[in-house]
């Protein structure tokens, strides 16, 4: 039997200078179009208003590393800016791994959790996260830049969201 337990090591990977428009490396990302079947091991994280799941995802986007909602039917990753929507049909995938299990927690006003996973880095060096909210009758991920305090989310033409109280997501350590 596995027991999760959470991961507070800060890890050496936070302590690591960021460099500009950089992926993460610490999680495993599969990279994607519509002409590759989605592994069985990708992660799963909300819902769009037409219906479909939506994948974790990220992309690369005007020197900024951002996370997308990827629909693996249509083989779009939507996602956005702090200010604006847009849409990639290049992107990578979260996948699940061995040792650590991802699980959604609340979280609020950018506060740094510390096993939060990242997408990479913005073109100004930041490290960008992924949250999720109700939004738009759907559970859209979104957007979360520390220096603004808030899970940003704006899905096609609709007006753009923020959330001070949002889910992000975490990696839990598997102890065996
Ligand atoms: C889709 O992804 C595969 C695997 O990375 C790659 O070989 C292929 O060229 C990509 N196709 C397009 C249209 O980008
Ligand atoms: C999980 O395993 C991978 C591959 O062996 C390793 O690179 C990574 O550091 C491990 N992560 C944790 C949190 O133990």
């Amino acid at each position: 039997m596995c027991k999760a337990t959470i991961l507070l090591i800060v890890g050496i990977f936070a302590a690591v200078q960021a460099v500009p428009y950089t992926y993460d490396a610490e999680y495993t990302w599969v990279t994607g179009n519509l002409s590759v079947a989605v592994p069985a091991n990708a992660v799963i994280g909300g819902f769009d208003p037409y219906g479909y799941y939506t994948y974790v995802g990220r992309v690369a986007y005007s020197s900024n590393i951002l996370p997308a909602r990827v629909v693996a039917e249509t083989g779009i990753a939507h996602f956005n800016t702090a200010t604006i929507s847009h849409k990639l049909v290049n992107y990578h995938l979260l996948v699940t791994q061995s040792n650590v299990t991802f699980e959604w927690i609340r979280s609020f006003d950018g506060y740094q959790e510390k096993n939060a996973i990242s997408v990479g880095t913005t073109g100004w060096n930041e490290r960008v996260f992924i949250c999720r909210a109700k939004a738009d009758g759907g559970l859209l991920i979104g957007t979360l830049f520390r220096s603004k305090q808030t899970c940003i989310i704006k899905s096609d033409d609709l007006p753009l969201r923020q959330f001070d109280k949002y889910e992000t997501l975490v990696a839990r350590k598997n102890v065996c």
